[in-house]
């Protein structure tokens, strides 16, 4: 109901009085006043008038379902929103074996114990990051799932290149890059057994705006904020990511060529590489991707296929 509000408010520029707002949307009065001031609470800015009735000023930077689903172009998603939590995945894989919803998102403003990939730890401030977890249950063989990861980090590029025209790539498996910095970290979890997964929980964290990073991160990440030189909003952009990750986790499903767009993203493509896979270290020409997410590389005169591991790029530091 508070989405249907705030709705009517971006459609008109005035004020709307509490009278048209209860016709609307068949409620009482009083249940419209209960919900302008929710909205107050959040942080809405919402002027009142006598005779004329309720104008929006200013929204929060808020991510409660009722502003990301403004923003939404397709069919409804289930959001679970959390001010504040350990880690989206957890909390996602937690509602993923206690409900049966095929799809769901868990976001929240605040993680206290974020998880980045090998076990490492991910960190951001309350309220810089867009940090969510896309909860999905596809009909597929665990071999398959690897490919889905890397799927999410072109529906991420898809995103920022709609919203904000930015050009982003890709380093094995799913790192969102700008110019030679991470901007997204994705870590993909899921739950199956030898035949078939039950989910896949895809947590991505985007640096949204952050003004500066601390310590070694400070030559290794970026933020949209830094790339545009503008706060950006996180409500459009979460949308953004669930529509354009869902499309192209949809699209690899149905075997729509995700594989060729991710090409076109790599920034590892053709490059001297180094593999760090457990204990193994291989350096190599990457020579391309498996349909199953696989890393292919040249090294001795043969090629070699990695399902995991970490990349560095010859000249380059790596990344966060
Ligand atoms: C990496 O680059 O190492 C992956 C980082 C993934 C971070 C995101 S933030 C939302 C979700 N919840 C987590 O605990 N981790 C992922």
């Amino acid at each position: 109901m508070r989405t249907e509000i705030l709705k009517m408010f971006a459609r008109r520029d005035g004020y709307i009085s509490g009278e048209k707002i209860s016709e609307a949307l068949h409620i009482s009065r009083a249940a419209v006043w209960k919900h302008i001031n929710a909205l107050k609470e959040d942080g809405c800015e919402i002027e009142a008038q006598t005779n004329k009735g309720y104008r929006l000023v200013r929204m929060p930077d808020l991510l409660k379902p009722e502003y990301i689903a403004l923003y939404l172009a397709d069919e409804p998603v289930k959001i679970v929103w959390l001010d504040s939590v350990d880690s989206t995945n957890t909390k996602a894989k937690e509602l993923a074996r206690e409900t049966t919803a095929d799809s769901f998102v868990v976001v929240t403003e605040n993680q206290t114990g974020g998880k980045g990939r090998m076990g490492r730890e991910w960190y951001s401030a309350p309220g810089e990051a867009v940090q969510m977890t896309i909860v999905v249950r596809p009909d597929i063989a665990p071999a398959k799932a690897p490919a889905f990861n890397m799927a999410a980090a072109l529906g991420v590029c898809g995103a920022v290149q709609d919203l904000y025209g930015i050009e982003a790539g890709i380093k094995w498996p799913n790192d969102v890059v700008y110019q030679g910095k991470k901007l997204c970290g994705i870590l993909t979890e899921m739950s199956a057994d030898m035949d078939r997964v039950e989910y896949l929980a895809c947590g991505i964290g985007v640096n949204a705006n952050q003004i500066a990073f601390p310590g070694e991160l400070k030559d290794r990440a970026v933020s949209l904020r830094m790339i545009l030189g503008k706060q950006v909003e996180r409500a459009p952009l979460s949308a953004a990511l669930i529509g354009e990750v869902n499309k192209k986790l949809k699209a690899h499903l149905d075997g729509e060529g995700w594989l060729q767009q991710y090409k076109e993203h790599s920034m590892i493509l053709e490059q001297e590489i180094t593999v760090l896979n457990g204990e193994e270290t291989v350096t190599g020409v990457c020579a391309g991707f498996g349909e199953n997410g696989e890393l292919l590389l040249h090294t001795d005169g043969k090629e070699v296929r990695f399902v995991a591991g970490e990349v560095s790029v010859r000249g380059m530091k790596s990344y966060v």
